[in-house]
């Protein structure tokens, strides 16, 4: 029988409780050996409900009891998961997270304690959700040159853009169904302004490279700007709107960055709505690969969460994932990744637009009082210097593949 703890009862948590009652029988078959839950730590109480039965407030019994092999936090947070899981991994046991913000931030450090003790830190749970893409990177496509990763990262983002866009939702209104069911961080900033898509790119970028991608270094702007007229600029253009987050290396120089982007309908990241998360890698052999699943919600996290614990389990006193290198690798500046943007200005500024951006083309939308052009790909240098000479409403960047 093996023994496990998970450290904190909220969504994913409680989802992985349901998993390993629910798949106990394909649980056994992969592992070799019945899995129980034998501790869940919360600060809570859940009376009448099963997971009473092996509720504890106080860390130490988990980490200190030797039963435990495995633990899984769904905590969320820096502190005190890091304290948490530094424990459990200096303890000897392995650890999965779903815990992006952990992982982007105090990764380095996590891992080599993982080394040092010969256990696993694993967080295949922490990008993309429910959708495999950290193990496939590690293994099926390691023979591959990673050129670019584009994803479709937040599925509480996306959710709203795809409620905008199709039911003419408000902001708030959407927000608050990606809330209620369970897909938005507790800080609603996190999701809407781009922190967590920020997070999980500077993940896949870090397993890419084998060096740290420090989170605060990749340029991020969220959704909060976007307006349905925003949307209708789009359409008539062939496209839609998302929130990416985007890894390439072009000249041997790592560009990272998460803002809303134009995606044209022939890219397979356009078909990718609601709550569903989309990943795009293109390697320099295997060419295009895309992965799409759930990227947000309990029981399809939880899955993430549990794969890795049966990883950890059938790797016994063995290190699964080494981790990245800790010296954080230097970014291309935002300011020099080329690009075209769709701009829109008020409409007696429309020559003026056309001037300073030459070979713009005027994008027909119909929306009275202003002009909407599409400029020629430029560097986001040169756009920003164009843009501070007309009056802006809004801009977005195309995405080009
Ligand atoms: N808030 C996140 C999302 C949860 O919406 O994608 C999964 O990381």
């Amino acid at each position: 029988m093996i023994k496990m703890a998970i450290m904190g009862f909220g969504t994913i948590g409680s989802g992985v409780f349901d998993v390993v009652k629910k798949n106990a029988d394909i649980l056994e078959k992969n592992i070799g050996e019945p899995l129980e839950i034998k501790y869940v730590l919360d600060i809570r109480e859940f009376p009448g409900q099963p997971v009473q039965e092996v509720l504890v407030h106080d860390v130490n019994t988990i980490l200190e009891d030797p039963e435990v092999s495995v633990v899984v936090e769904t905590m969320g947070g820096v502190e005190p998961a890091f304290t948490f899981v530094s424990g459990a991994l200096a303890a000897g046991k392995s650890v999965a997270t779903s815990n992006k913000e952990l992982v982007a931030q105090k990764g380095v450090e996590l891992q080599q304690i993982a080394r040092e003790h010969n256990v696993s830190f694993l967080f295949e749970a922490s990008v993309g959700g429910g959708i495999p893409i950290l193990r496939p990177l590690l293994t099926c496509l390691t023979a591959d040159r990673i050129e670019s990763i584009t994803g479709i990262l937040n599925g509480t983002t996306n959710y709203i853009l795809t409620k905008m866009d199709r039911e003419g939702w408000e902001f708030a209104d959407a927000l608050a169904q990606a809330q209620a069911k369970g897909y938005a961080e507790r800080k609603p900033e996190a999701d809407i302004e781009g922190y967590d898509a920020c997070r999980k790119i500077a993940i896949l970028a870090s397993i890419v490279l084998g060096q740290k991608v420090d989170y605060h270094d990749v340029y991020t702007e969220g959704i909060s700007k976007i307006s349905v007229t925003d949307f209708t600029y789009a359409h008539s253009l062939g496209c839609e709107i998302k929130l990416l987050g985007d890894f390439r290396m072009v000249d041997g120089r790592a560009f990272v960055c998460v803002a809303p982007f134009l995606v044209k309908a022939e890219n397979p990241l356009y078909a990718v709505s609601g709550v569903f998360n989309g990943i795009l890698v293109h390697g320099n052999m295997v060419d295009d690969v895309m992965f799409y699943g759930r990227g947000a919600g309990k029981d399809a996290t939880a899955s993430a969460v549990m794969g890795d614990v049966v990883e950890a389990l059938q790797n016994p006193g063995k290190t699964v994932y080494p981790g990245w290198k800790g010296e954080s690798c230097p970014l291309a500046p935002q300011g020099e990744a080329e690009r075209a943007f769709l701009i829109r200005v008020p409409e007696q500024e429309s020559q003026k637009a056309q001037e300073v951006f030459a070979g713009a083309r005027p994008v027909k939308a119909k929306i009275p009082g202003e002009a909407g052009f599409l400029t020629e790909v430029m560097s986001e240098a040169a756009f920003e210097e164009a843009a501070a000479q007309v009056t802006v409403l809004s801009r977005i960047r195309v995405f080009e593949a």
